[in-house]
């Protein structure tokens, strides 16, 4: 099984992004943390980021056609993008939302998501180790 982890908005820039809120890990040890965390799973892992809303909507849409689970951090989109969700609600094999920073502590436009009802489940404020605790709960799913 290949989990997709796809990653929204400025996630990129993890590591020199507001480190007071997202930290100092860059966006190069998520990656790594999620391939370390499938190795021991025994999930295979394809890890991407965008910051191209059309190319997130793209990806949302082979895997609703591979049928993969897909743990999405969306940033931004989140909060404002209902055809990220439209493409996100075709996808038929587990979605897992994802943000490292509590989101529902910050900012009152970061509390409304256009994705946590339709997700199985909802990550937020553990860092990077939330990607590792979506990745186990799909594993096992
Ligand atoms: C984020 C939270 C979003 O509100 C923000 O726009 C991001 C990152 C997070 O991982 O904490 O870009 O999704």
């Amino acid at each position: 099984m290949t989990v997709l982890v796809l990653n929204g908005p400025n996630l990129g820039r993890l590591g020199v992004r507001e480190p007071d809120v997202y930290g100092t890990a860059t966006y190069a040890d998520l990656v790594a943390r999620c391939e370390e965390v499938a190795k021991e799973s025994g999930v295979e892992v394809d890890v991407r980021q965008t910051d191209t809303e059309s190319e997130m909507i793209g990806w949302l849409h082979d895997a609703a056609d591979a049928g993969s689970p897909v743990i999405l951090n969306a940033g931004a989109w989140t909060h404002t993008s209902v055809a990220v969700r439209d493409a996100a609600s075709q996808l038929s094999a587990p979605l897992v939302e994802v943000h490292l920073s509590n989101v529902h502590a910050r900012e009152s436009f970061r509390h409304t998501s256009y994705l946590s009802d339709i997700a199985a489940a909802v990550v937020v404020g553990m860092g990077l180790e939330g990607y590792a605790a979506a990745i186990r709960f799909l594993a096992v799913s």
